[in-house]
């Protein structure tokens, strides 16, 4: 897989089973709601999901998501604190953006905190916009999501 971004430092990869204990690791680090390694494993199984990894091979990022209808739901991303701005979150949405394209997918939607500015931020860039709100969707601590949906194939810079 390729992305203009992409470098010898890190590189976009099918996941392997191993791989869903450090992802589990990076939402935690990332104060996501969790999931959990099992989840993981078993949404993976059924959906799309990518990893980044570095030159040694660790993760350093990944998304997950799967196909409604015509519309790609990411479910989860995470990119490792240290490995931020630096395009590995942009190739791993364009990158499943463009394996649910072949499937037939033609928009992308996904929740986020009302209070992750950054998170919103980046899926602007990607091209999305804010189209909705979702009131305590949250828990620990409760809080409203935004939802946020583009077109597949527009933004993804
Ligand atoms: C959101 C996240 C996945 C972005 O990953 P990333 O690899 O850093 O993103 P990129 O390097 O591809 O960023 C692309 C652009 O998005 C925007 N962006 C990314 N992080 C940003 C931030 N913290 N603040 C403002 N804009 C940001 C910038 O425009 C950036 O381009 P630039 O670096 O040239 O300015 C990452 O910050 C993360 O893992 N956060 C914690 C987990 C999380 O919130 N996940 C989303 C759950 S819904």
């Amino acid at each position: 897989m390729q992305d203009r971004r992409q470098n010898a430092a890190w590189r976009l990869d099918r996941p392997q089973e191993s791989d869903w204990a450090a992802a589990a690791r990076l939402e935690r680090a990332a104060n996501l709601s969790p999931w959990g390694e099992v989840a993981y494993r078993r949404a993976a199984a059924h959906g799309l999901a990518l990893v980044a990894r570095t030159a040694d091979g660790e993760v350093c990022g990944f998304i997950i998501g799967h196909i409604a209808g015509d519309t790609l739901e990411v479910d989860n991303l995470a990119v490792a604190a240290e490995w931020r701005r630096r395009g590995v979150g942009t190739a791993l949405m364009a990158a499943l953006g463009a394996q649910a394209r072949a499937r037939g997918a033609r928009r992308v939607t996904l929740e986020v905190r009302a209070s992750n500015i950054a998170a919103q931020r980046f899926y602007e860039r990607c091209g999305l916009r804010v189209v909705g709100q979702r009131g305590a969707y949250y828990r620990e601590p409760v809080e409203d999501a935004l939802v946020m949906s583009g077109p597949l194939d527009g933004g993804q810079t």
